[in-house]
């Protein structure tokens, strides 16, 4: 048996299991009453259908306890609710939720102090209890009717919103309304800056706001069908799932919108994200995560003040938020927990406001290119830049000016400052940041001789330096090339960098990182794979390597090296000259692969599959196999690539699902459906590659891809996707050769292909896309079917055709969803 596609995969399986198992032996309760209150760390209420939990939890990173309500049965805890936000508990065996005698359900800390009530002050019934419902809600009901609720969570949201709830706002009592607040930092659910609301002014609008004052994003009015703004919302994908409605009471004494779901196994989660971003997640089972499929604002640095006063906001980076020089993080602790609202402090505060010009000394600036200035800026009319920092100058507020032609200054904290530097340098400004002169000494004020020998001292230090280090680094890296013959080469960071040329040439792109072209010093051209997103320590990822690097095989790419540096993980492979199988089979038009390469590169294939499943010590399921994977040498022999990567990264189906246009085409249906994966995954992932290899062709096209074809002269878009004819000829029952030359193999081919192999690839291709896995062949068998020494009969037609058919119907919902992520 081999092993599933993740380690990740694996344990929270099994956990799962055993909880399941231990769920069976213990009833749980839904209702808390004054004779039965909940205390302890160990004790939760459950609903009745198990689907949510109400109890006392810690959020990762932090020593603090909150009563809340998150999901029962993901194996990652989520809460969705939590009673006393800014107010946690020291220990929940001491603590307890309970009914006291005016009716409220309270939570007590040392059962004495109430931190947290529901608060009502008549409540029409002498017996109440609080009960956990299968949506989440928690309610405080009659004991006798508990349809009769006097309270519910579901008024009082947190950062989620549940399906059911509403979000609105009451029209007789002005400012009643149900918003959400986010939390303050990852690790605190104490509320933040960032809300969710519908407009308190009257309109159909939702305002995300900072501090309740700052709009920075909204919804647009609702139109009756739609928000104005979010035109996603008429996606087949939402509307195939949700229901919604916006129910706007002119008369009525609220307005709000409800959203629901139309199938219940399906679990969302619409949140407002500490980073004030409304997020709206699926969770997938076979991925144990949540998968986001809509959140807005898109770009994260439109947040208003997402990084507080005096830093910088810098998109698709990996901390988005960075202290201005001279500034330094106003609560370390804070900014480590993604909260990032409290900003930066001056190092030195500014001479202006402590008199010390009098003593001849003057603030002074520093330039910063490459900005989208904040818009707040009050302008002033001066001529030249010089009277625009004069202006500054001048008044003691003034903390940054601009000058292109006409003057900008800003007053008090800087927010909003957003660095554009990566992204392009149109609408990118300059911006002139006051700092005391003493942060400023070193730069200016330098008599020009000093400044001269200095520059010619450091240059000649500089230059022995580099060339010192060049020849260590030489030495070194020739020494280790030859000592560790067979084996792996530690690089450093350094290393790479040089051979790559300071990772100047790239080469592309794939789900783990982008790839990078280099040259070791024995000139061995070599390709060097940043890895992105990786969650694993140094320990593991050197165990998850050495294995990786004893895997050799003709047809799997060979691992030479390796660099892990604090948080830089990389890997040096050996280098395909003729590239990726998608750019030879879909992209190149000037060269059409012939038949037998073609044949040969299926063949290849399926003896490197095979090898990692059966044959190396530690057998690997790919988990990704599709033509982007296929490296092809010189000679066009195919190699795979990235195997062993899913298990050292993690597998998540959100990366599969949006890394890679078209991905999903390949990925074995029960994967989608949350089972254990096995190699066979794989087998199907490969059959629907060999289809493509024989037909040339996509079998799941997206939007783009086929308005492409069509601008292309609409001929191939016309023809049905090859998979379903193909999957019309073999499992009808067989046609004649002539028609499945027309209809699978690519037509650039002039019909030039062997009818016997052309056969024998799809009859074996279409065994390997069989629903079940345990008809599909193994790798093994597979290689001996396309080697002909093994006869293969007419498979029945998978369902997942169909499947697939429809995927490609939904490739609007794909486009949607993959347009939400950054691009590589
Ligand atoms: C509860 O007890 C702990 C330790 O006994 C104490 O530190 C804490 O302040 C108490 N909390 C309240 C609200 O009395
Ligand atoms: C209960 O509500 C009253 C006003 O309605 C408020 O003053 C009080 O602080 C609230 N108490 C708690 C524990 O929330
Ligand atoms: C609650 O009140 C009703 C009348 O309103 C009375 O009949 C009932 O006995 C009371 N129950 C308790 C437990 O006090
Ligand atoms: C409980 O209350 C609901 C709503 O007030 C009512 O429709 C229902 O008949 C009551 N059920 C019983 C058993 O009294
Ligand atoms: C609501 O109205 C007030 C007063 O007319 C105005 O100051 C405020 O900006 C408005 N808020 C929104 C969200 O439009
Ligand atoms: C939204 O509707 C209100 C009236 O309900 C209108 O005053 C406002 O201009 C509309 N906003 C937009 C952006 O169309
Ligand atoms: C709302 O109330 C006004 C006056 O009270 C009435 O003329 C109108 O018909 C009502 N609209 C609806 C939808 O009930
Ligand atoms: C600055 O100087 C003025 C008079 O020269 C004095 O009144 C003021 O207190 C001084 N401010 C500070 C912050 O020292
Ligand atoms: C200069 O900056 C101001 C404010 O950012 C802008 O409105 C204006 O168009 C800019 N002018 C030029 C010439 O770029």
């Amino acid at each position: 048996m081999a092993p599933p596609c993740s380690s990740a995969l694996v344990l929270p399986c099994l956990l799962v299991i055993a909880m399941a198992a231990l769920q069976s032996a213990v009833v749980f309760a839904d209702t808390v009453t004054a004779k039965r209150p909940l205390s302890g760390s160990q004790s939760a209420l459950v609903s009745k259908r198990r689907k949510f939990a109400l109890g006392f939890f810690q959020p990762e990173n932090s020593q603090h306890w909150y009563l809340g309500i998150w999901y029962n049965q993901i194996s990652k805890h989520t809460p969705v609710w939590v009673a006393n936000r800014g107010t946690p508990i020291s220990n929940p065996d001491t603590s307890q939720l309970t009914i006291a005698t005016d009716g409220n359900m309270v939570l007590l800390d040392n059962s004495t102090t109430a931190i947290w009530s529901t608060n009502i002050s008549k409540i029409a019934s002498n017996s109440t209890v609080g009960v956990i419902l299968d949506t989440g809600n928690l309610v405080l009901a009659d004991e006798s009717n508990t349809s009769i609720i006097h309270w519910q969570s579901f008024d009082h949201f947190g950062n989620t919103w549940l399906p059911g709830g509403k979000l609105g706002r009451n029209n007789k009592l002005a400012g009643v309304s149900t918003r959400l607040v986010a939390w303050k930092a990852r690790n605190d659910p104490s509320p933040g800056v960032f809300s969710l609301e519908l407009d308190p002014n009257g309109t159909s609008q939702y305002l995300l706001e900072w501090s309740i004052t700052q709009q920075y994003w909204t919804s647009g009015n609702w139109t009756g069908r739609i928000f104005a703004d979010v035109p996603e919302m008429t996606g087949c994908y939402p509307s195939s799932t949700y229901t919604f409605d916006y129910v706007n009471g002119e008369n009525e004494s609220e307005s709000y919108f409800v959203y629901d779901l139309k199938d219940e196994s399906v679990l969302t989660r619409f949140f407002l994200s500490e980073m004030g971003q409304i997020q709206f997640l699926t969770w997938i089972y076979a991925a144990k995560d949540w998968m986001p499929f809509w959140s807005q604002p898109k770009v994260k640095c439109d947040v208003y003040s997402l990084c507080g006063p005096f830093s910088v906001c810098t998109e698709n980076a990996l901390t988005s938020c960075s202290c201005l020089r001279g500034f330094s993080e106003q609560n370390v602790g804070e900014w480590l927990q993604g909260d990032h609202t409290s900003g930066c402090r001056r190092n030195v505060e500014l001479q202006c406001s402590s008199n010390a010009s009098v003593m001849g000394r003057t603030d002074g600036f520093y330039t910063m290119a490459n900005v989208r200035l904040p818009s707040n800026a009050e302008s002033v009319v001066v001529i030249g830049n010089d009277q625009c920092e004069q202006a500054c100058l001048r008044s003691c507020s003034c903390t940054a000016y601009s000058y292109n032609g006409s003057c900008s200054l800003w007053h008090g904290d800087l927010i909003n400052l957003q660095d554009v530097s990566a992204i392009s340098s149109q609408g990118s400004s300059t911006v002139l940041i006051r700092l005391a002169a003493s942060e400023l000494s070193g730069q200016k004020k330098k008599n020009t001789k000093n400044l001269i020998t200095i520059a010619i001292v450091a240059t000649s230090v500089l230059v022995l330096m580099i060339a010192a280090l060049f020849f260590i680094f030489r030495r070194r890296m020739v020494k280790e090339t030859t000592r560790v013959e067979g084996s792996l080469i530690a690089f450093t960071y350094r290393d790479l960098k040089s051979v790559t040329k300071n990772f100047s040439e790239k080469l592309g792109g794939g789900a783990f990182g982008l790839v990078f072209k280099g040259s070791l010093p024995d000139a061995t051209v070599v390709a060097v794979k940043k890895l992105e997103g990786f969650r694993q320590g140094e320990k593991q990822f050197r165990a998850e390597v050495s294995t990786i690097g004893n895997i050799q095989h003709v047809n799997l790419i060979r691992l030479l090296g390796f660099c892990s540096e604090k948080s830089r993980r990389l890997l040096v492979y050996e280098y395909m000259p003729n590239g990726s199988l998608d750019k030879q089979l879909f992209d190149n038009k000037k060269h059409v692969l012939s038949w037998n390469t073609r044949y040969q590169i299926a063949l290849g294939i399926a003896r490197g599959l095979d090898y990692l499943h059966e044959k190396c010590r530690d057998c690997i399921i790919h988990c990704d196999i599709k033509p982007e994977n296929i490296l092809l040498d010189g000679s066009f022999a195919p190699k795979v690539a990235d195997f062993g990567l899913a298990k050292l990264m993690g597998r998540d189906i959100s990366r599969v699902l949006t890394t890679a246009r078209g991905t999903v085409g390949y990925i074995a249906p029960e994967w989608i459906a949350g089972t254990a994966v096995t190699a066979k995954a794989d087998v199907f992932s490969y059959g629907m590659t060999l289809l493509e290899i024989v037909s040339g062709r996509r079998n799941v096209q997206g939007r783009r891809r086929r308005q492409e074809q069509q601008d292309d002269g609409g001929a191939a878009a016309d023809r049905p996707f090859p998979l379903v004819a193909a999957g019309r000829l073999f499992c009808g029952g067989g046609g004649r050769r002539e028609e499945m030359v027309s209809a699978v193999v690519d037509g650039r081919l002039g019909g030039d292909a062997d009818m016997g192999e052309a056969e024998r690839a799809c009859r074996v291709a279409f065994w390997c896309i069989q629903d079940d896995e345990n008809a599909r062949p193994a790798m093994a068998t597979v290689v001996q079917v396309l080697e002909g020494l093994v006869e293969i009969g007419v498979p029945p037609i998978p369902r997942s055709l169909q499947f697939l058919a429809e995927l490609a119907d939904q490739s609007n919902y794909l486009q949607f969803f993959s347009d939400l992520l950054p691009s590589n």
